[in-house]
Parts: C-alpha cells; structure tokens; sequence
C-alpha cells in the first residue's frame, strides 16, 4: 500500500499525457492489436497508438489469463509502474450464474444477495475482475424496457436495499483483500425513466419524482460506500447526465459530497455530440470533465482534448491531478501496487468456478427468486406422477441464464428437461418444442405433436417465455406478451389436458392475460441462471416451496405502462378489478387499471393465515415510534417462507401522496402450522416526503397503516403524526 505522500509524489513525476491515460478505459481488445499502428477496433475508437501504453484501465477482457498478459505488457512499458484496473459488469454471477436481479429482488432476502454476490465476486476476482459495474439501482415503472432485468423495480427502498446489500459483499471489509471488488453505482440518473419503455430514449421527470422515486437508491448505495458512479446514458430534463451540472455538480457533488469515481457510460461522451448539445468532441470533453466525470469510457475526448483544453485555462493541473488521485486511490485501496493481479490466476479461477458449491447456492437461489403467480391446485405435482409432457421452447433450453450473464455460458445451464429427470429418474418425460419463442415465428407444424403430447400425459408443464436476448440492454419491446405463436400453443395444449401447469421464462413482467385462465398454474422463475432446471423441478415437486414476491407488476395489456402500486392518488380514482368502465373516473374501457399482478403479489404451497394487526398507539410523536404487530400461520403441512409486507397511505399532505406505499417488509420461515407474531416500528423519518416545495419532511396528520399488498389489504390502523 502506498501512503497519500506517495501517490502526490507519483504524480508529480507524471507527463500530462501519463495523467490523461490514467482517466481513459479501453475495451481489452484495443490492447491486442496494438504491435504497430492502430487497427480494428483501436482505430475505430481513434485511440492514438503512442497512448495506448499509458492508458490506466480496461474493461471485458476473458479471464485471468489475459487480464495478466494485458497488466504484464503495460508494467514493462510504464516508467511510473501503476498498474491497470481491469473492470466488467459482474451483474448476475460471473460464471456461476444466479437468477436475474429482477428476480433476485422477489426473493425480498438481503442476505441471498450478499450471499450469491459474494460468490460472484470471489469467481470475478479469480478470474481477473478488480472492479464490477455494479450495482444497478434504476428505478423501473415501464416493463416494456428491457433493463426491467436488470433492476429491482418499481420500489425505490427494494432497490436501494439490494443495492447497498452487493456492495457490502462485493466489497467486503477490505477492498485489497482478493475476493474483493470494487462497486460501481449505476446509472445516474433515472435511465429507467425512459419514455415509452425504450432504451436510452429521453427522460423528462418532474425534481419531486426524481428525488422521491429515483435517486433515493443512488444515493443508499453511495452511503453503503460504493468507489464509483456512472452517469447515465439519457438526457434529463433536456440535459444528458454526464454534461448535467445539475445533477453531476448540484446534487452528487454539493449535496451528497460524493468523493469517488466518476465513470462516463460506454461512448457516453461521445454520445453528447449525437445529443446534439455540441458539434464537437472537444466541448462534449470539456462538458463532462467540468461536470466531474473522472474517467472517461470507449470514447476519446479525453485522450484528443484534455491537455489542449488545460493548456488553453479551460481547467487547471489541479483538477486534473484531483481526477488522477482519485484513480491511483482505488487503485490502492485496491491493493494493485502491491499485487497488479488481485490474487487472480486461471488456476484459482478454474477451481472456484461452477464449483459444486457455487452451483448449489446458485440452486437455492433460483428456488428463492421464483414467483408462483398462479395455482389452481394442481401445483406441487406428485413425484409419482409417472407420464410428464415438457412441452414449449423452454422444455430443454439451456439459454435461460438471461442477459448480462458475464462469462456465463448456456452450455452450462441445467435445462428443465434435465432437472426433472435427474429429480423423477422412474418418470416418463416427453419433450416436445411446439413452437419457437420467436416474435415473429408462423410455423404450427410442431403443435399437433404437443397436443398429442399433452393427450397422453399424466401431466404437462408448458415451458414458454421470451428469449433472454429480448430483455437485457437494447432490448426494449412494444408488445410484451408472451412472443410469437407460444400464446396459441399454451392454450391448445391445456385444452387437449387440463391438468396443466405453466413455467415462465422471462426478463420482464410480461402481460399474460390471454393464457392465465387456460392454465393450471404459473410458476415465472424469470431468468433463473445456471441451475434454473433444477430449480424448477425442485418446486414443481415441491422439495423447495414458492416464496418470491414480485417487485414490479405484471399489466393487464402493454397500454397499462407504465404502471406501479406506488401511484399518487388522483381526483377520479376509480379502481376497478374487472373490466367495469366507469365514464369520467380515471379508468380504461374494456381493461380495468389494476394490472394483472400486482407488486408484492407471490403465492406459496403453505397457506399462510393473517390475523390481530395491532399498533401499540394511534399517535406518532417526532421523536418516538410506533409498534405494529402482526400474527401470521401458516396454516399446513408444509413448511415455508412468507413477505409479511407494512404499507402507508399518507392521507392528507402538502403535494399528492400515493395511494400504498411500502415502508418495511420481513420474510420470516415458518414450520408447518408455526405461528409467529411479526413486529415492526413505524418511525417519522419513514413517513417523510418531498412536500410542495419540495423539501424533504414529514407532515402531522393522519396515516394509515397496512399489512398484506395492492388491493389484497388484510387489514388498516389508523394513527396520527402529531
Ligand atoms: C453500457 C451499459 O449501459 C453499462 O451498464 C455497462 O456497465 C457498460 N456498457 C460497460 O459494459
């Protein structure tokens, strides 16, 4: 480790360029062309060869090995011997792939996610990762967006618990230690707000939206300690995030005193020119350094422009030394001046990957993340059930790792053909596609041998869903149903046996109202990862039992989006279940406004029995707390987990409140007939809110209290804030 004297005095002894290269990041295949002249992709970006050897940082390399050979080549060319830092978006898993975090924010378990994320940065860092592009906190309220995968929803405090929760575990106690990795905070700000669901669209949002709904998680990440933020992609209110003062110097810099890395998104300097704020890639550097970014990624403003612009008194040396130290800081903390590799090697990596023990959390986490949306009863099936139909493009697919998996492969993936048989050796399973899971596939040849299929089965489990290359970045959708013809097979199939269940394979809410009422059951395991077959057959068969909630609702029809629980009430609020059109109330014809699943909405084998809601006050003082008691039993046989889910309803207040939101939540694991009583404290900080004047306070007057979820409310208390 080097002392702060030490790295002032490094860069003291650094030229200008040597400091620029330490704020610029490459994608690793610029670095293997570079013999000569720039070629392929280095002369793409226009990255100069004479820089290349002293550019301070890479991202998606494969592996240990040549993250090695990329941080050998720069050490025996660098006079100062700072090393590199390598960088990749660990999102979920690195080659041991668990569940996406939409799903991973159903399991509602912090500990889950310190758990798998510990594991994935143990695999990433023995594999060459010193710092992840994690975590991903946007706030979400549009499932036709295809980052809906990659977030925890349409709660800000899920998101900002999950957030915080992989920063502790990927950072741990102590950055240098070699199962540790660096934490970058993304995307700042409110990339999901995206109009219209579409990826890397325009964002005009409203400061009292934004600091309510979305930038709470930035900021429970920033406090959690993350070393980096990256800046979005998106325009906000008319100014792309990287060249936003407002957002980059008002709020992360003079409000939140923010004192780590700043990291442009891919291209996203360059992007300002396309943005049209600017002509030129000299100004759009300028705009994003001014506004703090310290490095820049995949373009090359800093590298062309940045000494041009201090040698002309745009900004000081001393900025830019400010830039540089921050890096050599992670750095440190890193530990790379001592060990450039961060205790990786492709022996420790091919020990610690997929190990059995990766795979089995990575199982348990599948069997956590999985929702059971619908159950007429026909779930959990019998494990004596001797003739079983897998029938869609699921029933042996290996690609359900979903996107953003790393190093993931498919190959690596249990199918849910292979999960069943190795869980019911003695049953007959019959494996039938029926159709693709493509948008645009037209061939029913495959149906008729589905339906028969079906007719000869004790039982068929329809196995659709999207692609995992339709949610994922750039993956946006206008019609979020089920893709294709697999609408068509679903309910051929449960008409020819309805003792039918349905397993989902998806990176989004997808709107399933057409086929909910012809199946039995609906069991969405979204991506599941590595052991996603395995985990399917282990709730199928009920060895693992349901206990995931959804974080963010399911429409009724795509035109329902955006749509969320947290909605502020309006002056003609009508909410109406079924499709009952009411003229001059805020409500749809033919549609309803509820969606088809709510958030908070997850069912489970145990029947779980809710009763005596009590709060120890009806009056909340500044300075005390009130206690909300809840007894909860699971009624059966079966063990298993329950969400017990507190909402509030501020009823009265300066500017417009939503009509539920949920302020405290905890899964609690029950026996079979086990009763617990769940408690809660209800605090005047949990009832703040951007008021009028957008001033973040709480207001005396009524509130309620509720315990359950959406419209499904088992009971309200009333108190007052006084
Ligand atoms: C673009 C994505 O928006 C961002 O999330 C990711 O970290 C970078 N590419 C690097 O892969």
């Amino acid at each position: 480790m080097k002392t702060q004297k030490e790295l002032r005095a490094l860069i003291d002894q650094m030229t200008m360029e040597e400091k620029i290269g330490q704020l610029v990041q490459y994608n690793a295949n610029v670095f293997t062309d570079t013999s000569q002249e720039a070629t392929g992709p280095a002369a793409e970006l226009g990255a100069k060869p004479e820089f290349l050897p002293v550019v301070g940082s890479s991202l998606n390399f494969q592996g240990a090995d040549e993250m090695i050979r990329i941080q050998d080549e720069h050490l025996a060319g660098d006079r100062n011997k700072i090393p590199m830092i390598f960088m990749m978006d660990v999102i979920h898993g690195f080659r041991t792939i668990f569940p996406i975090p939409l799903g991973m924010g159903a399991s509602f378990d912090e500990k889950l996610v310190e758990e798998c994320t510990r594991m994935a940065s143990k695999e990433a860092a023995a594999g060459g990762v010193q710092v992840s592009f994690t975590p991903m906190v946007d706030y979400a309220r549009d499932a036709r967006w295809g980052r809906v995968m990659e977030t925890c929803g349409e709660e800000p405090l899920i998101n900002g618990i999950m957030g915080a929760a992989q920063i502790r575990a990927f950072q741990g106690d102590d950055l240098s230690s070699p199962d540790s990795l660096g934490t970058c905070v993304k995307h700042f700000a409110a990339y999901g707000g995206a109009e219209a669901g579409r990826d890397y669209n325009t964002v005009e949002i409203s400061e009292r939206l934004l600091r309510e709904y979305y930038l709470p998680a930035y900021k429970a990440c920033l406090d959690a300690g993350a070393t980096m933020i990256m800046p979005s992609f998106n325009s906000l209110n008319g100014v792309p995030s990287v060249a936003n003062k407002w957002l980059m110097k008002k709020v992360l810099r003079d409000e939140w005193g923010f004192d780590g890395v700043v990291i442009s998104d891919y291209y996203a300097i360059g992007e300002l020119v396309l943005h049209g704020i600017t002509d030129n890639l000299k100004d759009a550097a300028a705009m994003a350094f001014d506004c703090g970014c310290h490095m820049e990624m995949m373009s090359v403003g800093y590298q062309s422009h940045l000494k041009e612009l201090i040698e002309e008194g745009k900004f000081t040396v001393e900025q830019l030394d400010d830039a540089v130290m921050r890096v050599l800081k992670l750095k440190n903390d890193l530990g790379l001046f001592d060990d450039p590799y961060h205790g990786a090697s492709s022996a420790k990596e091919a020990a610690v990957c997929l190990s059995p023990e990766h795979r089995a959390l990575a199982k348990k986490a599948a069997e956590k993340c999985a929702v059971l949306l619908k159950n007429n009863g026909v779930l959990p099936l019998d494990k004596e059930t001797k003739r079983i139909a897998l029938i869609g493009p699921f029933a042996d697919e290996k690609a359900i790792k979903g996107f953003w998996a790393c190093c993931g492969e498919d190959k690596d993936c249990v199918t849910v053909a292979e999960g069943i048989r190795a869980l019911c050796p003695d049953a007959e399973v019959t494996v039938v596609k029926g159709c693709s899971a493509l948008w645009d596939d037209k061939d029913t040849s495959g149906f008729a041998e589905a339906v028969k299929a079906a007719e000869a089965a004790d039982t068929v489990i329809l196995c659709v869903g999207e692609p995992q290359n339709y949610s994922g970045e750039g993956n946006s959708r206008a019609d979020i149903g089920l893709p294709g013809l697999q609408t068509a097979l679903v309910k051929e199939v449960a008409a020819a046996n309805a003792n039918n269940a349905m397993l989902l394979f998806t990176g989004r809410p997808l709107v399933l109202t057409d086929v909910e009422k012809s199946v039995g059951a609906i069991l969405n395991m979204w991506f599941p990862g590595t052991e996603g077959g395995s985990a399917a057959a282990s709730l199928l068969f009920g060895e693992a039992n349901p206990s995931g909630k959804i974080t963010m609702s399911f429409p009724k029809a795509v035109g329902q989006c955006p749509i969320y629980y947290n909605h502020p009430s309006t002056g003609r609020a009508k909410q109406t279940p079924e499709e009952v059109h009411q003229i001059y109330a805020s409500n749809y014809i033919g549609c309803g406004n509820l969606p088809l699943y709510s958030f908070g909405h997850g069912l489970s084998y145990s029947n779980f029995v809710y009763e005596g809601f009590e709060i120890d006050s009806d009056t909340l003082t500044a300075d005390g707390k009130i206690t909300a008691t809840v007894t909860v039993t699971n009624d059966s046989d079966r063990a298993g987990e329950e969400v017990v889910q507190l909402y509030m309803h501020d009823l009265f207040a300066s500017a417009v409140r939503p009509i539920q939101q949920l302020i405290a939540f905890e899964k609690a694991a029950f026996a079979p007939h086990e009763t617990k009583t769940i408690t809660f404290e209800v605090r005047e900080d949990m009832l703040r809110f951007y008021n009028a004047e957008c001033e973040f306070v709480s207001e005396p007057g009524d509130f309620d209290l509720m315990v359950g979820y959406a419209d499904h409310f088992a009971f309200t208390k009333r108190f007052k804030l006084v």
